[in-house]
């Protein structure tokens, strides 16, 4: 039986700024359910990564609540990992001292970490590159390694902030069937930011529309298509063109 994770109530966020009051979440009610693949898609500067902030404890709400696990989230924890779309990694540790971070960080001892830290490393395909810092890999790879360290903490909720949005097109269907690998083998709870049509159909099991600023959630979308999905598959084509038409445009 599946049960809410995260429940979002009456979320709002009011950044205030030297020239004013800036609203950007306006009162979100938002359900993600254990293990869900929820996809927040919306146009550029709709409040996508405000919300995904706010969720993961980065950034204060300002009315309403974020609950996880019926605790109201104030400030990131371990349970919540984020990867965005250029990762931070440390420059001056290899992939492996990259991904045991987190648990070293936690005290964990040396042989658990690794253990962990390799299994994760396997499960995003850069098995042989454990010893490589992070300036000798691509864009997708250093992508891997973030969500191989992110995954490292076990968290129970994973936010993406358009994880893939400055890799060339290729790269990001490679990175998106190998998410969707990793996510099947590895279940958890991801909240997934886009603005990508075709990349959140290939991903979510629900879609979360969301307006313009101040965002709000103008419709979503339970895709229950099979997978892996097949971008020229005639349904999902059929939705792609029928979501196109109700996302605002950018403003
Ligand atoms: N710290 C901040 N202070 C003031 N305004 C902000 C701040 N962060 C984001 N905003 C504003 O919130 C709006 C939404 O931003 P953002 O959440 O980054 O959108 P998206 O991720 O959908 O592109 C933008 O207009 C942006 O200028
Ligand atoms: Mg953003």
């Amino acid at each position: 039986m599946s049960r809410d994770i995260i429940i979002c109530s009456g979320l709002g966020k009011t950044f205030e700024t030297s020239r004013g009051a800036v609203h950007v979440i306006d009162h979100v009610d938002l359900k993600v359910q254990e293990n869900e693949f929820l996809v927040l898609f919306g146009p550029g500067q709709c409040g996508k990564s405000t919300m995904i902030n706010c969720m993961a404890g980065l950034e204060p709400v300002t009315q309403g609540s974020v609950e996880i696990h019926g605790k109201k989230v104030v400030k990131p924890g371990p349970d919540r990992g984020v990867v965005y779309q250029r990762m931070a990694l440390f420059p001056w540790l290899t992939v492996m001292g990259n991904v045991e971070y987190g648990p070293k960080v936690r005290g964990i001892s040396k042989e658990e970490r690794r253990n962990k830290a390799q299994y994760y490393i396997d499960l995003v395909g850069l098995k042989g590159f454990e010893n490589s810092y992070p300036n000798q890999l691509s864009g997708g790879m250093q992508q891997r390694v973030g969500i191989a360290r992110a995954y490292c903490n076990e968290p129970d909720v994973l936010f993406m902030d358009e994880p893939f949005g400055h890799l060339d097109a290729q790269t990001r269907y490679l990175m998106q069937e190998d998410l969707m690998k990793i996510w099947e083998k590895e279940k958890r709870t991801i909240v997934f930011v886009t603005n990508n049509i075709e990349e959140a159909l290939y991903l979510a099991d629900r879609i979360i529309v969301m307006t313009n600023c101040p965002t709000n959630i103008k419709k979503e979308y339970e895709i229950n298509l099979p997978r892996p999905r097949n971008y020229v598959d005639k349904e999902f084509l059929a939705l792609r063109e029928e979501i196109s038409q109700v996302v605002d445009k950018a403003l």
